[in-house]
């Protein structure tokens, strides 16, 4: 196999790899954090602030027409509160995630700030398309990352599994870096009529807008949605595309989502393997965990104890307080 990874071939070779190949594929991936970044595993603390959407995603279970699952909206007290448990914690970042809302985008203007000046603390936010100016006060009252993944790099694969523009949401992954945050994004494993090709594509895109944290899911089948009966999308495929994320963003954080844990037992620590450096610990309220359903309604749900014992399985070092 080639030295050269940044060649079409080479990365379709390598999301291929099995046996020994994957070895090494990881192996490297492995060594290029290590020598980059350390054997640190980054830890954040995720509030699902609500599950209402305005999108209807074909694959998620929080889209516009699914009429089984029931919505709902941390309130303001709620939210502040479980931010301060996660710092108590010690974990210095707060993640705030939520289903695409006018309502939700209000929420976020009202704690933001209230959050960053009680605490300081690094703000990360994943909520959906917005408009530059909005992009822009979430960064003035204190976030400093936004999450927005492109899904997927082919056009017409996005706008068939979505319902929405391509353009649109490029261009909205364009404003969070011009409004000044870090930029996360990524893209869905085994997404239903998905090519390899695609996923090379979907690499060659991240390229081009150089986040500072790039993320895969396997792709979960959700009950009440129209591709719940499709199959799951496959942990070595997932795994091989976190290491060459790795291989070409040394610098970047890649989180080892707990999708990969609810596919596989000690998924998250394979992730870890594959060259992962981020976990996210859940302070969503138990009461309305289930119903924020991306994954799916028995979704994995981790705990400190969880990332401790990941961090251990992978011989990273996990240091919170
Ligand atoms: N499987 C895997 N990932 C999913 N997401 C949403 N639904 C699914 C699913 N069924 C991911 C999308 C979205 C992120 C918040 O969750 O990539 O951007």
């Amino acid at each position: 196999m080639g030295n050269n990874i940044f060649t079409r071939i080479e990365i379709k070779r390598r999301l291929q790899a099995s046996g020994t190949e994957q070895e090494e594929l990881f192996e490297r991936a492995r060594q290029v954090r290590n020598t980059v970044q350390g054997d640190k595993l980054h830890i954040r603390g995720v509030i699902e602030l609500s599950n209402s959407c305005a999108e209807n995603c074909l694959y998620c279970a929080m889209r516009r027409d699914n009429r089984l699952l029931n919505r709902y909206t941390l309130d303001e007290e709620t939210i502040l509160s479980l931010a301060d448990q996660i710092i108590n914690t010690g974990i210095p970042t707060v993640f705030l995630q939520s289903g695409e809302s006018e309502k939700c985008g209000c929420l976020l203007e009202s704690v933001i700030p209230k959050i960053y000046q009680k605490h300081g603390c690094s703000i990360l936010l994943c909520a959906g398309k917005k408009d530059f100016e909005t992009y822009r006060r979430y960064k003035e009252a204190g976030a400093d990352g936004y999450i927005l993944k492109f899904e997927a790099a082919n056009p017409s694969l996005y706008e068939n599994s979505t319902g929405s523009s391509h353009a649109e949401r490029l261009s909205c992954i364009r404003n969070i870096r011009s409004a000044g945050m870090k930029l996360g994004t990524g893209n869905i494993a085994g997404l239903p009529n998905q090519t390899i090709d695609d996923i090379v594509d979907d690499i060659f895109l991240a390229m081009e807008l150089l986040p500072e944290f790039v993320s895969v899911a396997p792709f979960i089948p959700n009950n009440g949605t129209p591709y719940e009966k499709s199959p799951k999308g496959d942990i070595e495929l997932t795994l091989n595309i976190m290491a060459i994320w790795r291989i070409i963003f040394p610098e970047a954080l890649i989180p080892t989502v707990s999708a990969l844990e609810y596919i596989h037992p000690d998924g998250q620590a394979a992730g870890l393997n594959a060259g992962a450096n981020v976990i996210t610990v859940n302070f969503t309220p138990k009461e309305n965990r289930d119903k924020y359903a991306i994954y799916a309604k028995d979704r994995f749900v981790v705990n400190i104890e969880h990332a401790y014992k990941t961090a251990e399985q992978a011989g990273m070092t996990l240091n919170i307080m």
